[in-house]
This record gives structure tokens, C-alpha cells and sequence, in this order.
């Protein structure tokens, strides 16, 4: 299965993907987590990277492009993946296509996870990463249970550099930009499928999991 998750920041394309990595046995592979990596490790490109990604700006395409077609070459993404993040602009989308050309592996489809704008902001905000356990949790909507968990074992609730309101808001307007034209990109395709992504965590997975039948 290959498939794209399709959505603006906050939408639950990471949360998703991880549910779906563990069901379907394929790697989610994830630009933002990629980078973020890449700046954690402090390499030249990486210090590059990290003032972009803190002001909520994309990295350029041919850099990300770079990575995406060395992680699709490697052993674990050969029957299939979960793209989280890429593409995300319509050069980026045409890249896709020709590198899956090339490789003989078309894309199955592009899942679009439809969330409201207002909804956005509070997962944003909210949002925080378990250090010891990398698990995606948020102060508003896990349950207390959820995060004593974490912090019960030591861990700490972390927030990401660019989960604060101004960077968000730059965020989803380079969203609506850049990124919601391969909508209609996919749409002409024949490729696309929008799922209501509000809701519990689990219902959302299981409306995705429909679509994928
Ligand atoms: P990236 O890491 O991809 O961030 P993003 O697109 O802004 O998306 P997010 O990770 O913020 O949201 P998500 O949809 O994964 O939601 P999540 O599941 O975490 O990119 C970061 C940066 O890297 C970019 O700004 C750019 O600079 C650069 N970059 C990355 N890819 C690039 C590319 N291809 N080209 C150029 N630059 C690139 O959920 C969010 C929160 O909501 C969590 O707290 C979660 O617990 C909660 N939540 C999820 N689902 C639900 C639900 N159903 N109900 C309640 N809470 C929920
Ligand atoms: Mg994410």
C-alpha cells in the first residue's frame, strides 16, 4: 500500500500514520520528523533547515525531494509506505509521481484528513511528544492517564519549536497556499479520498481505515 496523507498542520497526519504503521506493517515516512532529526543532529544542512522550520516556512523541494528518494529506496519501504508531510507543494507532487514512475510503484491514493481551521489551533498548541517514548499527546485532549503515563516514567512532555500561535498561523496560511492545490492535483487523478478527521483518535483511524478498502 502506498498512500499519502494529505492534510493542514494539526490534522493528524502523524498520529494516523503511526496507527497505520503498526496495523499494516509499512514504514510512515515523514518529512517534518526527517528534518527535525536532521536539525536535532546539528549538521550543516540541518542549521539551514532549522530557521525555516522554526518560522513555519517549507524547506526547498530539491532538498526534500533528496530525501524523500533516498528513504523510498531502502529495504523496509518496499512494500509500501505512509507519506506524511510529502508532498506539499505541486512541484513536489510531480517529483513524487516521476520517482514512483521510475521505481514501476504508483501511488494507490492520497487521503485527505479534513479538520475545520478553529480545531487546528487547540491540537497545535496543545500538542506535546513523550521524551522517553516519542508518543504524540496533547494537553487538552489526552486523557490525564495518558500523560502521567509519561511523566510517571520519567519522561517529559515536549513542545515542538514551532508549535507557538504566530508560527502556526504562518503554517496554515502556507498551507492554503502551497500545499491545498494538490487537492484538486490529485482530484484530476482519480486518486483522492477526503475523510472527516474530527472526532476521537480512534474513530478517525477507523474512517481511514474504510477508505483504504
Ligand atoms: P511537519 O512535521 O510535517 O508538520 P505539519 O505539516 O505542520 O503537521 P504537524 O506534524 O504539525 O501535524 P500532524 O497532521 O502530523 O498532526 P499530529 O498527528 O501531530 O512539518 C514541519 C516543518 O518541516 C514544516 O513547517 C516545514 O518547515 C518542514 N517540512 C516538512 N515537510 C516538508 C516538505 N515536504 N517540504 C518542505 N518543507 C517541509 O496531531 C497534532 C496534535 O493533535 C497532537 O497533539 C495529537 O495528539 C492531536 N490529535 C491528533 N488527532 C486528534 C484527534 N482526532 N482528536 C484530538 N486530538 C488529536
Ligand atoms: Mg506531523
Amino acid at each position: 500500500m502506498r498512500i499519502v496523507l494529505l492534510g493542514a498542520p494539526g490534522s493528524g497526519k502523524g498520529t494516523q500514520a503511526k496507527k497505520l504503521m503498526a496495523d499494516k506493517n509499512i514504514p510512515q515516512v515523514s518529512t517534518g520528523d526527517m528534518l527535525r532529526e536532521a536539525v536535532a543532529t546539528g549538521t550543516r544542512f540541518g542549521l539551514k533547515a532549522k530557521s525555516i522550520m522554526e518560522a513555519g516556512n517549507l524547506v526547498p523541494d530539491d532538498v526534500v525531494l533528496g530525501i524523500i528518494s533516498e528513504r523510498l529506496g531502502q529495504p523496509d519501504a518496499q512494500e509500501g509506505f505512509i507519506l506524511d508531510g510529502f508532498p506539499r507543494t505541486t512541484q513536489q507532487a510531480l517529483d513524487l509521481e516521476e520517482l514512483l514512475d521510475e521505481m514501476g510503484t504508483p501511488l494507490d491514493t492520497a487521503v485527505l484528513m479534513d479538520v475545520d481551521f478553529d480545531i487546528l489551533m487547540k491540537r497545535l498548541t496543545g500538542r506535546r511528544t513523550c521524551s522517553l517514548t516519542g508518543k504524540l499527546l496533547n494537553v487538552y485532549f489526552s486523557s490525564q492517564a495518558e500523560l502521567d503515563e509519561c511523566t510517571d516514567a520519567g519522561g517529559e512532555l515536549v513542545q515542538r519549536e514551532d508549535d507557538n500561535e504566530e508560527t502556526i498561523g504562518n503554517r496554515l496560511s502556507v498551507y492554503r497556499e502551497n500545499t491545498e492545490p494538490l487537492i484538486e492535483f490529485y482530484k484530476k487523478r482519480e486518486k483522492l479520498t477526503t475523510i472527516d478527521a474530527e472526532g476521537a483518535i480512534d474513530e478517525v483511524y477507523t474512517r481511514l481505515r474504510e477508505s483504504l478498502q
